[in-house]
């Protein structure tokens, strides 16, 4: 394989992965791109949808109501005629409002709040949440674009109430660029998850002894509040309360004859419904804003390579991961890399075997989209002088078929730079006897004398008692200070600051003996594993 001129084989497997990745409409890595990574981690790998996945009960409703009801608030200060608000988490801002009032909504920002960053911010946290909240309870599958901004203030106060009559909640839809039909239809798919809560709304849940009155028999998301409507055996508050005046969810869905009601009898015109308006509902942005496509899962992810200096060696982990790769247990995946610095390594690369494999399994929002995961390890010594420009791998299945490259199209995946990186194996999490926090050691080539090291990190913290919206990331920027633990070693210079354990994502910046300037940004901190330090 390796006598293989490597044009050939870049030209061959180039060609082969743009044929499979036109088959499968899989889009396709752009290296680094650490925005990407991110995004595709909180969708595809660790991101909120474990808080939903099971449906999960709270406060006697269910964590996706709470979600899906938050977004609707937020989003419901769109006007289809200025083309102002919709769903740009200026609900940060609104929640002490009478009409957004609930036990539900403030806790929704904090779940969502630990997976934002400066790029991925509360509003397309929130929209993500929706389309995992439905799906939790057993919903359809809504596809997710990225991109929104988050409102830096308090959008109007147009969320529709209960009390209010039929032509204002007409109105209300209308100018969040919703017709009758899908005024009736969104209250539907909304209203198949959770209920009214007695202690807010007094007047609507009149028996002291519930807490919620749920709108349907099934915490799942599914039509038997329609059903239950149709049937006329309803325990909607809002359609069978005690007091007509706040029967709206009687007065929208019989709006239309109960033509759209009676369709919804069936599953599937309900979830097909009920996917496409949500997604509309989450792609619902002030004019300005421009949503990504669709993301699906990258096929071929490369992990942020994570660097550490260890007597006289550079150990560099990193991992790839297949999407929908064959049961194949002969597949080997071989990692490749180059010198940056004089030749140590062998014309063809110095080359690691995988350390080990994981099956990605628990992501609900991988396996409705028909996708499993297989993450391949690596861990590589590199020698330290000669150090690395670029990496790459080759997957060979071992059953006769020509190896393939994942190379990046022929180019391979660069290291930018190797002057200035955070050390992944001397960063630590620090206990001490009043605190838990980060150290994080960036080494620096050379001596350091000429040298500076500044960090932003940002931290999307909120505060673990009484938490009080609106919520806004700290981002701090700090110079950090020579690490007198770790002491100048084989050409290199470490320095250390503090972060705490919620920081998302940090750029750093280094300036070595020369002057010249070396920058990271978006560098993905909650993708480091830190080693424990008792002090
Ligand atoms: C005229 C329109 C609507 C009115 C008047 C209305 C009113 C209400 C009220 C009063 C509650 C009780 C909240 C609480 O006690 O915490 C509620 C809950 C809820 N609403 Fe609506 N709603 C409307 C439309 C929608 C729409 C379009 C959606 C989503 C697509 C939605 C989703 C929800 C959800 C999921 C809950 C349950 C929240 C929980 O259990 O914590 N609603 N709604
Ligand atoms: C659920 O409701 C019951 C009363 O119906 C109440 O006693 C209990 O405290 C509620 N649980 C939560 C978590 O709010
Ligand atoms: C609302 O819009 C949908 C989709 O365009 C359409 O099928 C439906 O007939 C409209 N309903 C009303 C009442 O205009
Ligand atoms: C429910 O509680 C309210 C306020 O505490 C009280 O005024 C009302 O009489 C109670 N109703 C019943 C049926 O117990
Ligand atoms: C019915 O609801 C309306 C609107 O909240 C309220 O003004 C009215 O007092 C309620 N009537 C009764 C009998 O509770
Ligand atoms: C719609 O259905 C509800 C519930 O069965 C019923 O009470 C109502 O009269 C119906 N309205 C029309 C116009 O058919
Ligand atoms: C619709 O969904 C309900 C609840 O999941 C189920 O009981 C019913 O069999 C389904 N009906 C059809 C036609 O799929
Ligand atoms: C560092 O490497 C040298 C030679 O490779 C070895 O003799 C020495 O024991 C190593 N030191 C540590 C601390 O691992
Ligand atoms: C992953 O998906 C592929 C393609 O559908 C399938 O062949 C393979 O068996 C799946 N792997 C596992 C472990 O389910
Ligand atoms: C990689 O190898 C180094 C050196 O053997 C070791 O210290 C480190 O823990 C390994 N890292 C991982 C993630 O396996
Ligand atoms: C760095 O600065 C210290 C103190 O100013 C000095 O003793 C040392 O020689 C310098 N190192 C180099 C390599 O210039
Ligand atoms: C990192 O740098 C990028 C590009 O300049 C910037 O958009 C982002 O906000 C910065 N991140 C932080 C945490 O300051
Ligand atoms: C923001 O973070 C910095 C660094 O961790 C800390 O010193 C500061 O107190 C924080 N500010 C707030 C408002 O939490």
């Amino acid at each position: 394989m390796l006598s293989l001129n490597c044009r050939t084989l870049f030209f061959e497997t180039t060609l082969f992965f743009s044929l499979v990745h036109w088959a499968l409409g899989i889009p396709t890595y752009q290296w680094p791109d650490p925005r990407s990574r991110y995004i595709d981690k909180v969708l595809y790998e660790d991101g909120p949808d474990l808080l939903v996945s099971g449906c999960t009960p709270r406060f006697n409703s269910t964590i996706s109501a709470q979600w899906l009801r938050v977004m609707f608030h937020d989003m419901s200060t769109h006007n289809v005629d200025d083309g102002t608000g919709g769903l740009d988490a200026s609900i940060n801002f609104e929640l002490e409002r009478p009409q957004n009032i609930g036990e539900g909504q403030t806790q929704s920002l904090v779940d969502f709040m630990p997976f934002t960053t400066t790029f991925f911010g509360l509003a397309d946290t929130i929209a993500f949440g929706a389309a995992l909240a439905v799906l939790g309870c057993g919903g359809p599958v809504i596809p997710f674009r990225a991109g929104r901004i988050d409102a830096t203030s308090a959008g109007p106060a147009t969320v529709p109430q209960p009390q209010e009559d039929l032509a204002t909640h007409i109105e209300s839809f209308r100018r969040q660029g919703f017709n009758i039909t899908e005024m009736i239809s969104l209250v539907a798919c909304g209203h198949t998850l959770g209920g009214i809560r007695h202690a807010d709304f007094p007047l609507i849940v009149t028996d002291n002894d519930t807490d919620v009155a749920l709108f349907d028999t099934t915490k799942n998301f599914d039509n038997v509040v329609v059903s239950q409507y149709l049937q006329n055996t309803s325990q909607d508050v809002l359609v069978v309360g005690p007091n007509v005046t706040t029967r709206s969810d009687f007065r929208i869905f019989s709006s239309d004859g109960n033509v759209t009601m009676r369709s919804f009898l069936n599953n599937e015109t309900f979830f097909d419904t009920c996917a496409n308006l949500i997604e509309r509902m989450i792609n619902t942005v002030p004019n300005g804003v421009t949503l990504t496509d669709p993301i699906d899962p990258l096929q071929y992810l490369v992990y942020q390579p994570l660097l550490s200096y260890q007597n006289g060696t550079l150990i560099m982990t990193t991992a790839l991961r297949l999407i929908n790769a064959s049961d194949n247990p002969s597949r080997t995946i071989t990692l490749f890399w180059a010198d940056r610095r004089g030749s140590f390594c062998p014309s063809t690369g110095c080359s690691v075997q995988t350390t080990g494999t994981q099956f990605l399994t628990t992501n609900i929002y991988l396996s409705a989209k028909g996708y499993n995961a297989t993450k391949y390890l690596f861990n590589a010594t590199i020698n330290a002088s000669t150090s690395i420009s670029k990496f790459w791998f080759e997957i060979n299945e071992n059953d006769g078929s020509q190896p393939v490259a994942v190379d990046n199209g022929g180019s391979g995946f660069s290291i930018a730079q190797d002057s200035v990186f955070i050390d992944s194996l001397r960063s630590k999490t620090v206990f001490t006897s009043t605190d838990i926090f980060l150290k994080v050691v960036v080494a620096v080539r050379g001596d350091s004398n000429a040298t500076s090291v500044a960090m932003t990190t940002f931290d999307p913290t909120t505060p673990l008692f009484n938490p009080t919206p609106p919520f806004l990331p700290n981002i701090t920027v700090m110079n950090l200070e020579l690490d007198e633990s770790n002491p100048p070693e084989g050409g290199f210079t470490f320095f250390s600051g503090a972060a705490t354990q919620q920081v998302t994502t940090v750029n750093y910046t280094g300036s070595v003996v020369g002057g010249t300037t070396f920058n990271v940004n978006d560098f993905d901190l909650k993708s480091v594993t830190f080693d424990l330090e008792f002090e």
